[in-house]
């Protein structure tokens, strides 16, 4: 793995370098906002742990990051593989990614469309045939991740009205998609549009993706941007400050209800109690149409360290009992509308979503 630090313009959360013996580019997500460095990885096992220790992050991130890391894996495959020894080798290569990471369903998503590829392409003479075959689908999943983006966020900014405040929790920006975000998108088209917004980033314990990530974002677009402790945000309801929440997701079931990082139910509780509208926005790779409750989504359990020693400091007594679900569950009934880049779902229940993205 190498490092390199590289101005803002230039950089993407996720890139592919060369051809299919290149590298896979990403920014460390868990260095921002203090410093932007790009790693290169030449393996699949270094993608393994980019996605684990969350260097790349957020859904559609973990996707994209995840099918180039399909083709690391496959390079071994270059050096004399038979055509059937490589489709093997593929075929680890996404059950090894898929057990990264259980919540985001991008990440499997992706992985299927992977194994989609060998399947279709058996017939291929040589691995390098399928390493190119691989190749090209990895950059389809990431260009239409960037289409998808822009059109999430076309839709988006018309639920976003001038001179408003927009809480948000978590990171939905270009760091953790292809590039502009979900929920993050909406805001800047509003902006493009000359909407006036002023965002409040929840900063989202335990590991902060809100402050470190979605301010510094904001930040480098000229967002006008508060964060705020978790805590605060029904406070700050009560003020009058926030007009609407917009929110991304990790997996989105038929009927609608969301998963998405650590404190978002609460803040949709809290948006039904300040009658505020509440927003999800996502592409269509973050439906999970095979299950309809949510009660069946997987929660990733993490370490406890990231709670009681987060960022190199010890805030609890040694030895104490931590528990540490890194998302939750929003229930379809605290879900104002749901923006895909095929439109908006509202009212959110089993008959829209279905009829929108399935
Ligand atoms: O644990 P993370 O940082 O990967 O969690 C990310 C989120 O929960 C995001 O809100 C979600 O992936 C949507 S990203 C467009």
């Amino acid at each position: 793995m190498t490092a390199t630090q590289l101005p803002v313009q230039q950089v993407y959360s996720v890139q592919w370098a060369g051809d299919i013996r290149g590298c896979l580019q990403l920014i460390d997500q868990t260095l921002l906002p203090l410093q932007l460095k790009v790693l290169s990885l030449s393996t699949i096992e270094e993608t393994f742990e980019a996605i684990v220790t969350l260097r790349v992050r957020g859904a559609p991130a973990i996707g994209i990051a995840a099918a180039y890391g399909v083709v690391l894996g496959f390079q071994k495959a270059l050096h004399g593989s038979t055509v059937s020894e490589s489709r093997e080798i593929a075929f680890q290569a996404c059950d090894y990614l898929a057990t990264s990471r259980p919540t985001a369903v991008n990440l499997f998503w992706a992985l299927d469309r992977m194994r989609a590829v060998v399947e279709r392409n058996k017939n291929l003479a040589e691995p390098a045939d399928i390493a190119q075959a691989l190749l090209r689908e990895a950059r389809l999943i990431h260009d239409e991740d960037r289409r998808m983006c822009h059109a999430i966020g076309e839709f988006g900014a018309q639920l976003l009205e001038d001179n408003s405040g927009v809480l948000t929790h978590c990171n939905t920006g270009g760091l953790a998609t292809s590039e502009y975000g979900t929920a993050l998108s909406a805001i800047f088209t509003a902006q493009d549009q000359g909407k006036n917004l002023h965002v409040y980033a929840d900063e989202t314990r335990p590991l902060l993706q809100g402050s470190r990530l979605t301010a510094w974002e904001l930040q480098q677009r000229q967002v006008p941007c508060t964060v705020i402790c978790d805590s605060m945000a029904a406070q700050v309801m009560r003020e009058g400050k926030i007009q609407a929440v917009i929110v991304g997701a990790d997996r989105i079931t038929a009927r609608g209800d969301t998963a998405n990082k650590i404190g978002t139910y609460g803040v949709a509780v809290l948006a039904k109690h300040h009658n505020i509208p509440f927003y999800v926005a996502a592409p269509r790779s973050t439906f999970d149409l095979s299950i309809v409750s949510g009660d069946d989504i997987p929660i990733e359990q993490r370490k406890a360290d990231e709670i009681v020693n987060g960022f190199g400091r010890q805030t609890a007594p040694s030895g104490i009992e931590v528990y540490n679900p890194a998302f939750d569950v929003t229930p379809a009934e605290l879900i104002t509308a749901i923006v895909t880049e095929r439109g908006i779902i509202a009212p959110v229940c089993e008959e829209n979503v279905r009829g929108c993205i399935g």
